[in-house]
Formats: structure tokens, C-alpha cells, sequence
């Protein structure tokens, strides 16, 4: 049986009754998060439930249940599906109404939550990646984890078609994000990558690095940086939830170079994982 979480229910899924008119499907009206297990565990579960409800804070969605009452629930669904190493993905939706771009407030949202396998990206990690430069056409509140990800799927597309894994993309303010990731940059033991604003996703990922980088005395700068600074990138690295940290072997599309799969990249994937060790129990 597949099992998923339905507002307070855990149910089959067969018994799922998605309701035609949920705003997720008319305008993508919601929020999610992609929270990592570990051997059992949950990791950075506090930091996924904080982002979840500022997400739906910022576009007027009330969670109805407390934050700790939440994540009793996705305690008790990763039990229930026996999860040891994977994803569980949670979304919440305004709820439903009617059609009509106007919300009235008084929608009750509409909690989907289940599990996804292990990706298995550890090749990716020891190897690299390609990824292809274009332009960041989404909206402006990137920081807001939205379930509309037009942009980000065209993205994403996109770098397929040019045999790349992921879509790095910029603006005339400087180079942003990944489509469903955050980009480093490593030049002269110093990490680059642009600032938590409304032009990116803050990812916990990218925060975690963050943490680590302070811990090994590593030099941060968060500030936008013109597309061209990627040709001159002794390492990049792209981060996510699911990626953990990738190493970027090659750049294409509208910025074309390689790159070597360097120290400064491999120090932090092992810190990340000590890190992931040490916060889960977990022998990974
Ligand atoms: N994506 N930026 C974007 C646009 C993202 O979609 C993601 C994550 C990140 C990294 O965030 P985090 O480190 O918190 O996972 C950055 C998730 C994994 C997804 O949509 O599947």
C-alpha cells in the first residue's frame, strides 16, 4: 500500500479525494517543502517547519495546526511508511473554492504530504555535473517556497535538452540560483554565492554550508555576481536538499568553460556529511 499524509489522516493512497477545486491546481496557490531522512531520522526537520509556515505566512496561508503538532504528524507518517533514507515532501495548498483569482481568507488549506526514494546522487557528487547559464525568468518573490514553479521546470527542461543536470540562472543583477538548487562559487579559499533576498530560495542546504564554512574558517562573500565571474571559477557547486553538495564540472549555454572538481568543494561535502552524522545518528 502507498501511504500518504492527508491534512490530519494518514491514509492509502486510493482514498486521497483531491478536490478538482483546490487552488493548488488553479494557480499553483500553495507552499512545500522537501525534508531529507537520514537512517530514520529526520534532517534540519526545525529549519524545514520554520521555512513552511514564513512561506505561507507570506502569501496569507494559515497553517492550521502548530508547528509541533505538525511535525508530530510527519513523525508518525515516516513510522507508518518506514522510511530509512529518502524524502518526505509536504505541500500546503490555500484550499478550495470556487474559481476566482480573489481569495477570501477564510479558504482552510489542504496539507498532501508522502515519500520519495532515495535519488541516489553519489555520483554526481564524486564526479560532477554539467550545467547550463540562462536567464532567471521567474517572478520576484523567490524567497517564497512556492508550489508555482513554471519557471523553474522550464528551467530545468531546458538544461536536459543541452545535456546538462541543471539550469544555473541569472538576472542583470548577477547570477541568482539553480533551478532547484543554490550555487557556490570557490575562488582563493573564499565562497561566493548571492545573498538570501527575494531572488533566491534561502535553501537549508545553502545554510548549513553556510554554518560550516564559519566552522572551517572559510571566508563567505553574499553578494550578486555578474554571469562572467563563472569563467573565472576555480570550483562551483550546486546544493539542495537532495543533492546534498554537487560539484559543477562544466558550464554551457550562455556562459561556456569547464572546471575542476576541487579541494575546497570535497573538504565541505565531507564536513557535510560529518554534519549529517552527527545531527541524525546516521552512518552515512
Ligand atoms: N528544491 N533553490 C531552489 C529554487 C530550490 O527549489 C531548492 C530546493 C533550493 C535548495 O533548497 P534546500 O537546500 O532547502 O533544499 C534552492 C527542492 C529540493 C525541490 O524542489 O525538490
Amino acid at each position: 500500500m502507498t501511504y500518504v499524509l492527508f491534512n490530519d489522516s494518514i491514509l492509502d493512497e486510493a482514498d486521497v479525494a483531491i478536490s478538482y477545486k483546490d487552488r493548488g491546481y488553479h494557480f499553483g496557490d500553495g507552499v512545500y517543502e522537501v525534508i531529507r531522512v537520514y537512517n530514520e531520522e529526520f534532517f534540519t526537520l526545525d529549519e524545514h517547519i520554520n521555512r513552511l509556515y514564513e512561506s505561507a505566512a507570506k502569501i496569507e496561508i494559515t497553517i492550521p495546526y502548530e508547528k509541533n503538532a505538525l511535525k508530530a504528524m510527519l513523525h508518525e507518517y515516516k513510522t507508518k511508511v518506514q522510511t530509512v533514507n529518502g524524502s518526505i515532501y509536504l505541500q500546503v495548498t490555500r484550499g478550495v473554492a470556487d474559481r476566482n483569482h480573489l481569495y477570501t481568507k477564510d479558504e482552510v488549506p489542504v496539507i498532501l504530504g508522502f515519500d520519495l526514494p532515495d535519488k541516489g546522487v553519489s555520483q554526481k557528487q564524486e564526479q560532477g555535473v554539467a550545467a547550463y547559464v540562462t536567464e532567471d525568468v521567474r517572478w520576484l518573490r523567490c524567497d517564497i517556497k512556492s508550489i508555482n514553479l513554471l519557471g523553474n521546470v522550464m528551467a530545468k527542461r531546458k538544461a536536459y535538452d543541452h545535456d546538462c543536470d541543471e539550469a544555473i540562472l541569472y538576472r542583470d543583477s548577477g547570477v541568482t540560483e539553480g533551478s532547484s538548487s543554490n550555487l557556490f562559487l570557490v575562488n582563493n579559499q573564499t565562497l561566493y554565492t548571492h545573498p538570501a533576498n527575494n531572488l533566491i530560495l534561502n535553501g537549508i542546504t545553502r545554510q548549513e554550508i553556510l554554518a560550516i564554512a564559519s566552522e572551517l574558517e572559510l571566508a563567505v562573500i553574499e553578494e550578486p555576481f555578474p554571469k562572467e565571474v563563472l569563467l573565472h571559477a576555480e570550483e562551483a557547486f550546486i546544493s539542495s536538499t537532495s543533492l546534498e553538495i554537487v560539484p559543477v564540472h562544466s558550464f554551457k549555454g550562455d556562459i561556456e568553460t569547464t572546471l575542476n572538481v576541487g579541494p575546497v568543494t570535497k573538504k565541505l561535502q565531507y564536513a557535510f556529511q560529518e554534519r549529517v552524522t552527527k545531527k541524525t545518528n546516521a552512518s552515512v
